[in-house]
């Protein structure tokens, strides 16, 4: 049900590195997706907004799997030259390893070979460890948007040119 979206032999996906595969988001992960979404988000995407997310054309998931494990996703959607994210998580028991710089490497060319020019998202003030990842791989902080949340907390708008 995830296979109309055009692949590019560009794409680098799938691969392995080590224990882990990088790969396209299987109907199966969700499941999985959606744990951590409710286990490590205030404000969670459900299975059915994921399984509606996944289904649009403009919309990639990549996940890195230990085994059967999802150990990490991203989820962005392409607006023509933006790409935007949705969501990415990293488990408790896998982080601080680099994946989370990986999986974005990875999202960036997927982007890239979709024609995108930039990508964005937001995150919350709170969210030390994402900014500084950001950061890291040369994010610019762009904007502050006040309550973006329902729960009321600001974020910060950050941007990247690929
Ligand atoms: C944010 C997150 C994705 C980082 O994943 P990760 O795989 O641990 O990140 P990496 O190992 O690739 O770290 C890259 C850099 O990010 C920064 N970083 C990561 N975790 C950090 C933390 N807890 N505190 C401070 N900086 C952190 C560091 O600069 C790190 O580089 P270093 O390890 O060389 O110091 C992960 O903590 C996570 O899934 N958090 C919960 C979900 C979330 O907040 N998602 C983002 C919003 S959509």
């Amino acid at each position: 049900m995830f296979k109309r979206k055009a692949l590019c032999r560009l794409d680098p996906v799938p691969r392995r590195e080590g224990p882990y595969l990088y790969d396209w988001l299987k109907p199966l992960d969700l499941l999985q997706i959606a744990r951590m979404e409710k286990e490590f988000f205030p404000q969670p995407y459900s299975l059915s907004a994921l399984i509606w997310l996944a289904l649009m054309p403009n919309t990639y998931y990549i996940v890195i799997r230990r085994g059967r494990l999802v150990v990490a996703y991203i989820g962005f959607r392409l607006f023509e030259k933006a790409a935007h994210t949705n969501s990415m998580c990293v488990h408790p028991d896998y982080r601080r390893k680099g994946l989370a710089r990986e999986l974005q490497l990875v999202a960036n060319q997927v982007a890239i070979n979709r024609g995108a020019r930039w990508f964005t998202g937001e995150v919350r003030v709170s969210n030390t460890a994402q900014l500084n990842h950001l950061m890291s791989m040369g994010w610019l902080q762009v904007g502050h948007c006040p309550r973006f949340f329902k729960d009321g907390e600001d974020v910060i708008v950050v941007w990247k040119w690929l």
